[in-house]
């Protein structure tokens, strides 16, 4: 049986269900997600490989070697047509994209395996977010339902806001009560729980809540398993939020009693759109990694969840490997050499916290040497991938902000490390390597009129230009000139 077919036993059918890994029907056949990519436009729609099985992530790599591909559209598993696709402007936010609409992920942006299976789950970028305004048989009002969501636990942050749930059709904020959303992170602006966080909470509008008292929860614990199960649930005057770890072990309650000690939220104004990655009002600051999810009609009881945790262990979630292509190995000195017509003499280098690239050889003087060479360190911000710290300024780190490559020091923030962290992959034109960067797995290295960024494919900044991209992100990676 599937999450799915564990509800309906439980009498608590799904009304959507949401995976790019895995069938949640035993029965379930179609299209799991859709991809489309970079290089022509097209798109493919990725199945389970058989009936209820892991999704086919062979057939995402073949359609989308030597290019690049954004997951279009996370189909509903439940018959209901509860599809998600990129989410419009809100009233917080417009995406970055023409006519306000949020980014979409990367397809290999968080690859995973399922009983040793690849598949691939969704990363959430801020800025990404995905939407379902117009659904069908979602609860509205204060109407009973449940949800889970298999998230990474150790990708998160303090921005609003990573959800999975119930949110309002207007993509607006239309008041307290309005939304019932799992939440994750470690946004301490309205509830917390115990420790740092990140915590799981719900978002019920303005507000994240983690319990009864509006401030705080010491029972909700902080939570880092590196794949986590997030429940949250809710009925007239009466909630719940779960969690545990999705690869071993059972659900623990960390609050199940009344709504929150504030006014709004009893009875609830639930509207029925379905948001991802996101707050109710587009939000957009968010980050977080989404595997699978179901939202119920009912509140489902804890048998019924206690089973459904235990289908999502037996599909053992486990890491594969972030990185493909040559490899860039820890403690090894490097240098980065353009593939591009224009550019094959010119390597990444930089010149003060600027990085560009610039004309080196054995015969350069050794300042431009060092320059262009680098310390391949185990990633800042996540050891599955790299750091580039500067030969020439030691404690100094390529690293993106606003999708400019810089050399800064590192200040050791969460930030700083997560934007000097890079996953090299295998070269876009089949040279070398591409280097994206971790937190903004559609972006990878990019020389462009000679300056670095990290760069989409056919995005909306100047420097995310299609044209030569695939050559433009592409280096050959070689031993450091100095
Ligand atoms: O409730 C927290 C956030 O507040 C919601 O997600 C958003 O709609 C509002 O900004
Ligand atoms: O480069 C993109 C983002 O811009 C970085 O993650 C952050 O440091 C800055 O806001």
């Amino acid at each position: 049986a599937g999450p799915c077919d564990i509800y309906a036993s439980g009498g608590t059918p799904c009304v959507a269900a949401h995976s790019t890994t895995r069938a949640l029907f035993s029965a379930f056949s179609g299209s799991l997600y859709q991809v489309k990519r970079g290089s022509d436009g097209a798109t493919t729609n990725i199945a389970p490989l058989s009936a209820g099985g892991v999704a086919n992530a062979a057939a995402q790599d073949s359609f989308c070697s030597g290019t690049t591909c954004l997951i279009t559209t996370i189909f509903d598993q439940s018959g209901r047509g509860n599809h998600l696709t990129a989410a419009p402007p809100g009233g917080a936010a417009s995406g970055p994209n023409p006519g306000g609409v949020d980014d979409t992920a990367a397809a290999d942006g968080a690859p995973v395996t399922l009983n040793g299976q690849k598949a691939y789950g969704v990363f959430v970028s801020p800025g990404t977010g995905y939407r379902n305004d117009a659904t069908n048989g979602i609860a509205v009002g204060d109407a009973a339902e449940g949800m889970y969501a298999v998230l990474d636990g150790t990708h998160f942050n303090g921005g609003c806001c990573f959800d999975y749930g119930n949110g309002e059709t207007s993509a607006r904020d239309t008041g307290n009560g309005h939304m019932e959303a799992i939440y994750f992170g470690n946004s301490g602006v309205w509830g917390t729980g115990s420790g740092s966080g990140p915590w799981i909470m719900a978002d019920l509008e303005n507000g994240l809540f983690s319990g009864f008292n509006v401030k705080n929860n010491p029972a909700d614990p902080t939570i880092t398993n590196r794949f986590i199960t997030a429940v949250v649930k809710g009925q007239p005057n009466n909630w719940s939020i779960r969690g545990g770890n999705a690869a071993s072990g059972s659900l623990s309650t960390f609050y199940s009693g009344a709504r929150p000690n504030a006014s709004g939220y009893n009875p609830m104004h639930k509207e029925g759109a379905i948001i991802l990655g996101i707050g109710g009002d587009n939000s957009i600051s968010a980050q977080g990694t989404f595997y699978e999810g179901v939202m119920t009609s009912g509140f489902p009881s804890e048998a019924t969840e206690n089973s459904v945790q235990a289908n999502i262990v037996a599909a053992r979630y486990a890491t594969t490997s972030m990185t493909s292509g040559p490899a860039i190995s820890v403690g090894s000195h490097v240098s980065l050499r353009a593939t591009t017509a224009c550019c094959t003499t010119r390597f990444i280098a930089h010149t003060g916290s600027a990085v560009n690239t610039q004309v080196v050889s054995s015969s350069s003087a050794s300042a431009l040497k060092l320059q262009a060479s680098w310390n391949v360190v185990a990633g800042l911000g996540n050891s599955a991938c790299v750091s580039f710290e500067s030969r020439d300024t030691p404690g100094s780190f390529l690293r993106h902000a606003n999708f400019v490559l810089l050399v800064n020091a590192n200040d050791n923030s969460k930030q700083f490390k997560e934007d000097a962290t890079f996953c090299p992959k295998v070269g876009l034109n089949g040279q070398g390597n591409s280097i994206r960067a971790w937190g903004y797995p559609t972006r990878s290295f990019r020389h462009f009129n000679n300056s670095l960024f990290v760069a989409s494919n056919g995005g909306p900044n100047t420097f995310d230009a299609a044209s030569s991209y695939n050559d433009d992100v592409s280096f050959v990676v070689s031993t450091a000139f100095a």
